[in-house]
């Protein structure tokens, strides 16, 4: 299927976990994915693969904390394509003392996950909802998370050093709300704005916690990064095209 044939699609942080798996999907619907990150090497990766198997897809330098690089982006996509059909709010910026549990989190921890992550999709999508307005529409898929929804389940991650930062939780809650915001203001402009919240993706997490987790799902436990494609492709496409500030939930169950 071509559900997003010739569709320009940005995809920040394209080159990550998700990122790259979203690239692709979008390319094998016809579109050109627009793989935009910090990480330039990783940009490029992404692009000779999905090259190899015959998709569409071109790497741009992008710091959604930076107003600059993201109108000079959207500049340069306008000059070289002519239109940008949907942005996909996906970078994960972290802050230096990013994954610490909640007693240790320093205030200066909380502004600066808040002001990278929240504050740089709120940037991407200012610059992009006002580009879309000017040129009669376009699409914004923010990503979210279950926990930007529930309360931790802090039991699976006992015997790991791992958690769930308070930061995470508060960012993500944020993205909802951004999502619903941004959808009501550009209401009848032709934009659309909605939220994909996975569950966690498998990315060699101990054995341990990934048994708990899967205790509290239909079957598979966490999910692997191909599993969360088909519904951005949903949301990128026409099949959605009357869904405006919703949040879709691709957990497994988890979060039921
Ligand atoms: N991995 C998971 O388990 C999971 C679960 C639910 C939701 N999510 C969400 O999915 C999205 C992608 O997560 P991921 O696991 O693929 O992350 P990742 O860390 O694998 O990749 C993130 C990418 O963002 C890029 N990036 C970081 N800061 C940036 C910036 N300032 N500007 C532009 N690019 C930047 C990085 O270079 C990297 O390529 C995030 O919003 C994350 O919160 C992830």
């Amino acid at each position: 299927m071509n559900l997003l044939q010739d569709k320009v699609v940005v995809i920040t942080g394209g080159a990550g976990l998700l990122g790259r798996k979203f690239c692709a999907a979008v390319s094998e619907q016809g579109g050109v994915a627009i793989v935009a990150d910090m990480n330039a090497t990783a940009a490029s990766e992404t692009v000779h693969v999905i090259e190899a198997t015959g998709g569409r897809a071109i790497p741009k330098h992008l710091d959604i904390t930076s107003l600059e690089s993201i109108t000079r982006l959207i500049q340069e996509l306008h000059d070289e394509h002519g239109v940008i059909h949907a942005v996909v709010n996906n970078a994960y910026p972290k802050s230096r003392n990013y994954g610490r549990k909640f007693e240790a989190v320093s205030y200066e921890d909380m502004c600066e996950g808040l002001s990278k992550h929240l504050g740089g999709y709120f940037q991407v999508s200012q610059q992009f909802a006002e580009y879309f307005k000017h040129r009669g529409g376009g699409n914004i898929v923010n990503m979210g998370s279950i926990y930007g929804t529930i309360a931790p389940r802090f039991s699976v991650y006992d015997e790991t050093p791992m958690t769930m930062p308070v930061e995470y939780a508060l960012i993500k809650a944020g993205v909802a709300q951004l999502t619903r915001y941004v959808a009501q203001y550009y209401k009848g402009a032709g934009i659309r704005c909605n939220m994909l919240s996975p569950g966690g993706i498998a990315d060699g997490q101990p054995e341990s916690f990934l048994e708990r987790y899967k205790n509290l799902c239909a079957g598979k436990g966490m999910l692997d990064a191909e599993d969360i494609s088909g519904a951005l492709i949903f949301l990128l496409s026409d099949a959605s095209k009357h869904l405006l500030g919703q949040n879709l939930v691709v957990d497994d169950g988890f979060s039921l």
